[in-house]
Formats: structure tokens, sequence, C-alpha cells
């Protein structure tokens, strides 16, 4: 069954324990989380109102600037927050469980197996005096408490899951003898050890350059094809979820502010923020590189940090579109075409009079 993602591998039984995936079921429901961290001035908001599904087989891009709440709010789904932070609404269905009423050792039951996740600074997550297999051995050992033969096999056939050639060797070699691509794919491998239904993979290819991002996000693609997992793709760049995500939700200040299929995004969004964001994208020309040249401008201003947040929409202070109305009025993340929701007050107009 694995023909397709793993032509190095040695042993089809590497995704063997798969359990079956109905595309099309709701795998994760996250709805309208909130969570807040303690600070000097009294408690600040770093993620206010979030919603979003991913479905068995399918792919949710979560995109938006730096300190726009992705990390955090999937830290919350994971049950991860750090002790200063805490959920203060919302809920996250796991298959209809709400994780977020779990205890704490009940969560941790949940997480590798139900919801996975790839932290956005996992390559530094690697203990540089152990082996890689030594690693991925002893985390499973931990979680399954299979024997030291069994664990170490299973880590091969998952650095060959994960498309690291010559896996039988370089379980031995330490991390300083993978490249930064590598040592990604073997976290992506670590991730997808408990053979997770859903995969929260938090800027995996961020740290990479530009060949090596597009690899690792074909690999995530193909591995989430392959398994009908429900993946979660987060970032800060419009430009990597084009060929990746089924769907998107453009995240500012803490919200979403836009949801759509991704090619309707492309097509025509219907939010000035993702406006910005896929003009800051740089087109590819013959021959180009999107590494040279550097980025385009996405919109002057930096988001706002949480308690900083104006009035009325989030995004006022720097659309090109604001009125006196987006000064003093949120805008609610409505409907405004089959599958598609904006947050913003003149969404119908972006879209040319298309309404719901
Ligand atoms: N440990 C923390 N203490 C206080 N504020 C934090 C902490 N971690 C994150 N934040 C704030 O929460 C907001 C969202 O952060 P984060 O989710 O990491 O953003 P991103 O979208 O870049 O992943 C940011 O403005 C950040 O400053
Ligand atoms: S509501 Fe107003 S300020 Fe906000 S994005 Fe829409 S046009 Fe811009
Ligand atoms: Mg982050």
């Amino acid at each position: 069954m694995t023909e397709s993602i793993t032509d190095t591998t040695t042993d089809d039984s590497a995704v063997a324990t798969t359990a079956p995936r109905e595309a099309g079921v709701a795998l994760l429901e996250v709805e309208d989380l909130a969570v807040e961290f303690r600070s000097d001035d009294g408690s600040v908001r770093a993620v206010d109102g979030l919603s979003y599904r991913v479905d068995a087989g399918r792919t949710l891009a979560l995109v938006g600037e730096s300190g726009c709440g992705k990390s955090v709010s999937s830290l919350a789904v994971m049950g991860l927050l750090p002790p200063t932070a805490r959920v203060v609404r919302g809920s996250a269905r796991y298959r209809g469980t709400d994780l977020l009423a779990l205890s704490p050792t009940q969560h941790r039951g949940h997480n590798g197996t139900h919801v996975a996740m790839v932290f956005q600074d996992a390559l530094a997550a690697l203990n540089p005096v152990h082996t890689v297999g030594y690693q991925l051995a002893e985390s499973l050992r931990a979680r399954t408490g299979s024997s030291k033969r069994e664990a170490r096999r299973r880590a091969v056939e998952l650095l060959d899951l994960v498309k690291v050639p010559n896996a039988v060797q370089r379980v031995d070699e330490y991390p300083h003898q993978f490249s930064g691509g590598m040592r990604q794919r073997v976290m992506i491998a670590s991730a997808l050890a408990l053979d997770p239904d859903v995969l929260i993979a938090d800027e995996p290819t961020t740290a990479l350059d530009v060949t090596v991002q597009a690899q690792v996000l074909r690999l995530l693609a193909e591995i989430q094809a392959e398994r009908q997992m429900g993946l979660v793709l987060i970032t800060h760049d419009l430009g990597v979820v084009a060929g990746v995500a089924d769907d998107v939700t453009v995240m500012y200040a803490g919200r979403a502010v836009e949801h759509a299929p991704v090619r309707d995004l492309y097509a025509a969004p219907a939010h000035p923020y993702t406006r910005a964001l896929l003009r800051s994208v740089p087109r590819l020309e013959a021959g180009g590189d999107r590494s040279v040249g550097g980025r385009l401008p996405v919109v002057p201003g930096r988001p706002p940090a949480p308690g900083k947040v104006p009035p009325g929409c989030p995004f006022h202070p720097r659309c090109d579109m604001a009125r006196d109305v987006c000064r003093t009025d949120v805008p609610q993340l409505d409907d405004v075409a089959p599958g598609r929701s904006s947050a913003c007050h003149f969404a119908t107009e972006l879209l040319g009079g298309v309404r719901a």
C-alpha cells in the first residue's frame, strides 16, 4: 500500500496499522476557540474565536503573519499551552470528543495517536548526543512499551516512510549528519510514529531553502493522501499552500478572517488581508527562483499584539479599503459564497457582488 509514497520502503508494514479513514469524516473540529495569556497588565487574548474543521483526506492551511495565533491555537488543541496561558472559550472535538474538556492525562493519551503535531521549532528538538534511530525508538518505546528490537525496526520503517534514503544505515547516524530537510523528515516521522488521524504541521518548511521546502511539502501531501489523514498545515506563506491544501483559513489578530477552498481564494480573495498576502507571493518567472530578489511587501505596518487590537475591524489601520464603519463595527465571519466566509464589511464588493 505504500508504493506511491515510499519507493525505498523495505517493509510495507510501515503503515499497515493505519485504520481506514473515510473521506469526508470530520476528524478535528475547532469551534470558537479563545486563548488568553496572563501578563502584568492583566489578560491578553492571543486567539479570539477561531473555528476550523479538518476532515479525513483533506488538508487545511492555517495562514497568517507571525503573531496571529497559529501556534498558540494549535498548542491549545494539543493541551500543551504554557502555564501562563489558558483556554477561555471554545472546543476542539476529535471525532466528537472535546479534547479541551479532558484531563491532562487523558489529553496526553490522545496526542500522537489521534492528533499529532510537528512543532515550529522541530529542527532544534533532536538531541545531538543520540542517534536519530535511538531517539525515534525511545519515544516509541515510551508510548507503546515495545521491545528495543521492535522499536528500532519501526524507526527504520518510519525513516523509509518519510523517504530518508538508506534508512537502515542512517538510523544509526547523529542529527548533525542530516541536512535540515532530512532532519525535518525525521521530525515528521516522529509525529507519524503512532499513526495519527490528524497531523498539525506548524511551519514545517520555514527553516528550509526553497527547493527542499517543496520536497518536504510534497512528501507531507503524499503521506496525507495515502493515509487519508487530516492535515492542518500552518504557514505564514500563502505561496506554499497552492499545490498542497484543499482549504485555507486566513488568521489575523487571533481570529479567522477568511475561509475558502484554496482555488477560490486564489482566484478571488474575499478579504483585503488575504488579497495583501496574495500580492506578497512572488511570481515564479521562467527559470526564476522565489528565493532570489526577496519577498514583496505584504502590507505596511504590523499586526497588532494581543491586548492592542484596535476597535472595529482589527485590520482597519492597515487596510486600503477601510471606511468609517470599519473603525467602529467588528465584522463577523459570515458566509459570502458557497463554502466561503469572510470577516469584512465589504467582502461582497471584493467578490464583485457575488452573494451567498
Ligand atoms: N508564552 C507567551 N507569553 C505571552 N504571549 C505569547 C506567548 N506565546 C505567544 N504569545 C503571543 O501570542 C500571539 C500569538 O502567538 P503565536 O500563536 O505564536 O503566533 P503565530 O501565528 O506566529 O504562530 C503573539 O502575539 C505572541 O506574542
Ligand atoms: S472590514 Fe473594513 S477595514 Fe476590515 S478588512 Fe474589510 S474593508 Fe478593511
Ligand atoms: Mg507560530
